[in-house]
């Protein structure tokens, strides 16, 4: 059958898109630059970010200290490949090391590899030090990215039917609920993996005495605890690490996300005492390439400059009290989250639609559930920048309610 890039795809796409693959539905924006919290498409027309990348770039779009940071590098060397040692990978590591208080990096390429590097390196230890144990028990709810490992240790009621036969060995348990967690560990179980908040799922807070309590009951049982910190890591929630606000630090913790501040960054960190990988057992091409490790640089020493997470903290405040009066005027029950990763609950379930009316108005937010819209613009946000936001939005609210009460 002759074939053509014009030809229309079976669900549509419009012609300019139809050789790109259909993995969801995308507005037909084009964007082609951006700016600190502004986008702009092919028209012309400007948009309020706050979205961000999904939570990437933690900085805003294109800051002068990336735009350097990748010139530089790009100019010395891009890649020596995975086994050679270079600068900003050492750098890099040290830097993590010394804000996480854990020892030991491996860089991936985005997050879900981080989560697959975690699960390795829990069941490596497992098998080593826990006579063959490799559960590692996950939340209800809990995302850690799309690749089939992460989908397997994800708890995102969509996917339980979605590419079986699943990885095995990931027992899923309520958030919050230290008893079911008890219940669930047995002579298979290595870890225990979950995020401080659970960011994909509508933003929901694994309570800081919960956390605490699972550090204490893992330490206890011998067996792993890993902090997926993807969204909540690199100074989102006004603490470096999101562990901070309960004062316990994981065995194993996954970054990915704001790491890069836009450029393709994870990594995988971890104790000194849990490094047990053999050589041969962990790798690949790009991985802890000098280009993205020097931006990784660059966003570290950004985020620990005095003063820096104090402004997220106060900017995550002032974002929450109006969002919250915000939810309350239009009928919702309030704002949920921490520093500069909330949601607010809507009271009904218009969330697609207020997306869709608040892109036509300028504005990228998101909703992770039907009922809920979801906040991360860049950590740089300024006042101003989240009073027009809000007053985008209140707008967009009112216009959609009127549509919704007129059928
Ligand atoms: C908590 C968490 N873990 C893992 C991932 C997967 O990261 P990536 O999309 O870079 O693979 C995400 C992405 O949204 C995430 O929020």
């Amino acid at each position: 059958m002759e074939r053509s890039p014009a030809t229309p795809s079976i669900r549509g796409t419009p012609d300019a898109f139809a050789t790109l693959m259909e993995i969801t539905s995308r507005p037909s924006v084009v964007f082609v630059d951006g700016r600190g919290s502004w986008l702009r498409d092919q028209n012309g027309k400007a948009y309020l970010d706050f979205i961000q990348g999904w939570a990437v770039n933690c900085l805003g779009h294109c800051p002068d200290v990336i735009t350097k940071a990748i010139a530089a590098q790009a100019g010395r060397l891009l890649n020596c490949s995975p086994s050679f040692y270079n600068e900003p990978m050492i750098r890099l590591a040290e830097l993590i090391a010394q804000h996480s208080g854990l020892h030991r990096t491996f860089f991936t390429n985005s997050g879900a590899e981080a989560i697959e590097g975690a699960i390795k390196l829990a069941r490596k230890w497992g098998q080593k030090y826990r006579d063959g144990a490799y559960e590692i028990i996950t939340m209800d709810h809990g995302f850690h990215g799309r690749t089939l490992a992460a989908m397997s240790a994800s708890g995102k009621p969509q996917w339980r039917q979605l590419f079986e036969p699943k990885v095995a060995g990931f027992p899923k348990v309520p958030l919050n609920d230290l008893a079911k967690v008890e219940q669930a560990i047995t002579s298979r179980t290595a870890a225990v993996m979950l995020e401080p908040i659970q960011g994909e799922a509508g933003v929901y807070v694994a309570s800081d005495a919960f956390l605490r309590d699972l550090w204490a009951l893992t330490k206890r049982e011998n067996i792993l605890l890993i902090f997926d910190e993807i969204q909540t890591g690199i100074g989102r929630t006004g603490k470096f690490f999101g562990f901070e606000h309960a004062g316990v630090t994981p065995d194993i913790m996954t970054l990915g996300k704001g790491l890069g501040g836009g450029v393709p960054l994870g990594a995988l960190v971890a104790h000194e005492d849990v490094c047990c990988f053999d050589h041969g057992d962990q790798g690949g091409t790009f991985n802890g390439n000098a280009f993205v490790t020097a931006v990784g640089c660059a966003v570290i020493d950004e985020i620990a400059k005095p003063g820096f997470l104090p402004k997220v903290v106060q900017a995550g405040a002032y974002l929450a009290n109006r969002l919250e009066t915000l939810s309350r005027k239009h009928g919702g029950s309030g704002v949920r989250g921490k520093g500069l990763l909330l949601a607010i609950d809507l009271g009904r379930e218009i969330g697609p639609a207020v997306v869709a009316e608040a892109l036509l108005r300028g504005l990228l937010i998101n909703a992770p559930r039907p009922d809920s819209l979801r906040f991360m613009p860049a950590l740089t946000v300024t006042h101003d920048e989240i009073d027009e936001m809000i007053s985008i939005l209140d707008a967009t609210l009112r216009h959609v309610r009127d549509e919704h009460w007129q059928r």
